[in-house]
């Protein structure tokens, strides 16, 4: 049986910060000793421009279609991997509802402002009409702001909610642009992705963590 987990990371509104979330989240799982592999579904391919920035094999990288991401899923799922992480583009394609399909959990990243909030409910469903496990992470937080409070208190009673914010910090602006993780340069980065990862990665792997009871085999 394979130990592969998919993380899907979605929101139909664009700019989310859903592929800043995956190239970070990525870094985390490398740190933790994950093989990781990244597939970027995105036709902008900001997940895909941050990976050729790098040296490193770790996260690895797929190139799949909407067509074909099972059988890609499955043959990496035969080279041993432990997490897969899908970027999908900022709207309903067939690409963004692929990635969703094959994920064993989706992260529904969001601005704390109220346009982003007030759309949730159009990734929720879309998620929802694929029968997936979801969870939240507020991102792009302004520090001393009340609204990342506010946002992660509307989100959670849709689903849980991750126990730190991503920031708003050019330290993530200048990682995705050389190809590394702002938690290099930045303690308050650092701290707030293994708080994340940490909360994602008992999501993903610890039976305690599954949203909804139910694991598919
Ligand atoms: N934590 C952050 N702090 C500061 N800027 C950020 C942060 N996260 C993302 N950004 C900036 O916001 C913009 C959108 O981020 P990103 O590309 O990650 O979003 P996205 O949801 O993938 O967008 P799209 O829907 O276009 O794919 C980018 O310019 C990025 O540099
Ligand atoms: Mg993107």
């Amino acid at each position: 049986m394979s130990k592969l987990k998919v993380l899907t990371i979605a929101n139909r509104k664009g700019g989310a910060g859903k592929s800043t979330c995956a190239a970070h989240i990525a870094l985390e799982a490398v740190k933790a000793n994950l093989k990781t592999i990244l597939i970027d579904l995105d036709p902008q391919k900001t997940l895909e421009t941050w990976w050729n920035l790098r040296d490193e094999d770790n996260p690895y990288l797929a190139d799949s279609s909407a067509t074909d991401i099972e059988k890609k899923i499955q043959s990496i799922k035969e080279k041993g991997f432990d997490l897969c992480i899908i970027d999908t583009p900022g709207d309903v394609s067939a690409n963004t509802v692929a990635g969703i399909k094959v994920a064993d959990l989706v992260l529904i990243p969001s601005k704390p402002t109220s346009p982003d909030l007030g759309a949730i409910g159009r990734t929720i469903s879309m998620v929802n009409d694929e029968n997936c496990p979801y969870v939240f992470l507020v991102t792009q937080a302004i520090s001393r702001s009340n609204a990342a409070l506010q946002a992660a208190s509307v989100l959670s009673e849709f689903g849980a909610v991750a126990p730190a914010v991503i920031s708003n910090r050019i330290a993530y602006v200048n990682a995705m642009s050389v190809g590394t993780s702002a938690g290099t340069i930045d303690k308050t980065a650092a701290e707030e992705l293994a708080s994340i990862w940490g909360f994602l990665s008992t999501k993903l792997f610890s039976k305690k963590g599954k949203t909804n009871g139910k694991e598919k085999i």
